[in-house]
């Protein structure tokens, strides 16, 4: 263990998971969990704000959740259409960021989810407090496979030499190239799997499994995670910590 604390992560990114068991164990349905988990969110935003960190990824919403039921999949779209109208100037005012990383082309998405989420992002454009990243419709598999595509079809015209394509490469075209890969992934509600998110970018990520489900995280289960990842050893397979 280190005796001098590391710096604050620069990048943290959370898997939002819980909400569903949280209000299933009230006997409610598990949309109510979905809205419980909104000023969660919005306190771990103040809290990330306070601590120093630049980058807050938030998963939202998984390629792979257009397979829950109907109801579900139609109120998380309204939800997110109807956060961020209620949400973004709150979010403009503390200074932040909103970018929006994930397939928002999908014809799934509504023009009108589509045209809230375009909106979000040029209003608070300028912020720099906190970039905030919504993955959205996001799949890391999908990311890297549409980066692929690209660079295939930029080789296929002429404009790359394949033996260019290398890591660095691949990199640039993902969703956000300019995206510092994330110090710290956290996931909520005792679940300990990655599920489809930040698989590139996470290669040498802390992971932290908090037990609490979303709902009932705040801004001291942040700061508790924080504090637990100052005292680890990063090695990015070299034999001393950075
Ligand atoms: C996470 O909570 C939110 C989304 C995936 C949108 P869940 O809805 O996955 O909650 P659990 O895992 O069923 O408790
Ligand atoms: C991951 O959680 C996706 C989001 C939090 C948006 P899930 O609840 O969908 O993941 P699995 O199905 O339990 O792995
Ligand atoms: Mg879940």
């Amino acid at each position: 263990m280190p005796e001098s604390l590391r710096p604050v992560p620069r990048h943290v990114a959370i898997i939002l998971d819980g909400n569903g068991r949280w209000a299933t164990g009230r006997g409610l349905p598990r949309t109510a969990g979905h809205a419980a988990g909104e000023p969660a969110l919005f306190d771990v935003v103040h809290g990330a704000i306070a601590l120093g960190i630049e980058w807050l990824t938030v998963y939202v919403f998984s390629t792979e959740n257009w397979s829950r039921p109907e109801e579900e999949v139609a109120f998380l779209m309204h939800f997110n259409e109807d956060l961020l109208l209620r949400r973004r100037d709150e979010l403009n005012d503390l200074g932040v960021r909103v970018i929006f990383m994930g397939d928002r082309a999908d014809p799934r998405v509504s023009d009108r989810l589509r045209g809230h989420i375009a909106d979000t992002e040029a209003l608070t454009a300028r912020n720099r407090t906190l970039t905030l990243v919504f993955a959205f419709n996001y799949g890391s598999r999908l990311e890297i496979a549409a980066a692929a595509r690209r660079l295939a079809e930029k080789a296929a015209a002429g404009e790359i030499d394949p033996a260019q394509v290398d890591v660095a490469a691949l990199a640039a075209h993902l969703y956000l190239p300019e995206m510092p890969d994330p110090d710290l992934v956290i996931r909520s509600s005792g679940e300990q799997r990655i599920s489809n998110f930040l698989l590139w970018q996470s290669a040498y990520s802390e992971f932290a499994f908090p037990a609490t489900l979303w709902p009932d995280f705040d801004r001291h289960a942040l700061a508790a995670c924080v504090e637990d990842y100052r005292r680890r050893e990063r090695r990015f397979g070299g034999v001393t910590g950075d």
